[in-house]
């Protein structure tokens, strides 16, 4: 069976996971483990300081998702497009495109509802798989991220934008920080999986950024759960690796020619 078809036959049975990767080294520890691996365009806050997701290039997209396809080898990989790459449907099918030519992976993510369904009705059509992105929407936000969904007129526009996402086609829906009853209600409403990141247990399945939860990136946000402290094991592997220098206890004769 194909992987897509595979995907959206967990609904209702298994849940999905999913993980964010911007390199190979770690792409390959959760290609054993993840139904999904995302190189998403968070890289540009994670790796790089960014203030906003906007100012994230096409290329800076395309180099970290060539260094992750080289660790993934089952999961399916999925890239974000980023900010203006994707304004109308002739330029986001050229771009997703060069995406998918020069990184190889299987489909590519874009955030919105009503207002990119003729974009991703075109890429749809033209055989590019697409998964979609609603709620919060980090490349459309200004200022502090809020949990969408509060307000009844709020839900009503996310569920019907879910449900148009549905009907262009796109594989599978990441449902970004919204509340428990809205993200319950689409994912019963919708046949495709539903994909959470600060949207409850309901969700088909979850995804985090992958930095966040080994507690490489320093965030506090309340849906990030801290699996591991990893921060903290580096530095105590440089301060050892530093001593032994210090120390003239490496490199040994055994590590040496
Ligand atoms: O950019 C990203 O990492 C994402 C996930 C948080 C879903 O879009």
């Amino acid at each position: 069976m194909n992987k897509f078809k595979n995907l959206i036959n967990k609904k209702n049975k298994a849940k999905i996971v999913c993980l964010t990767a911007y390199s190979k080294n770690v792409a390959s520890i959760l290609d054993n483990h993840c139904d999904i691996i995302l190189v998403g365009d968070s890289l540009g806050s994670v790796l790089y300081n960014f203030k906003s997701t906007r100012n994230v290039s096409l290329n800076m997209m395309i180099e970290h998702s060539r260094s992750v396809k080289m660790g993934v080898k089952k999961s399916i990989m999925i890239v974000d497009m980023p900010h203006n790459t994707y304004r109308n449907k002739f330029q986001a099918l050229k771009n997703a495109k060069k995406i998918i030519s020069k990184t190889k992976c299987d489909a590519v993510k874009l955030e919105g509802g009503g207002k990119v369904i003729d974009v991703i009705k075109y890429l749809v059509k033209n055989k590019i798989r697409v998964q979609g992105h609603l709620g919060v929407l980090p490349q459309s936000q200004r200022g502090k991220f809020k949990v969408k969904g509060k307000k009844k007129a709020e839900q009503l526009k996310i569920l019907k934008d879910a449900q148009l996402l549905e009907n262009a086609g796109v594989f599978s829906i990441v449902l970004e920080c919204i509340k428990t009853s809205l993200a319950k209600n689409i994912t019963q409403e919708l046949k495709i999986p539903t994909i959470g990141i600060g949207a409850s247990s309901y969700c088909d399945g979850q995804v985090l950024v992958t930095d966040d939860l080994i507690g490489l990136n320093q965030i506090n946000v309340r849906f990030v759960k801290k699996y591991s402290n990893i921060t903290k094991q580096i530095n105590s592997a440089i301060i050892r690796f530093k001593k032994d220098v210090k120390e003239k206890k490496f490199p040994l004769k055994k590590h040496s020619y």
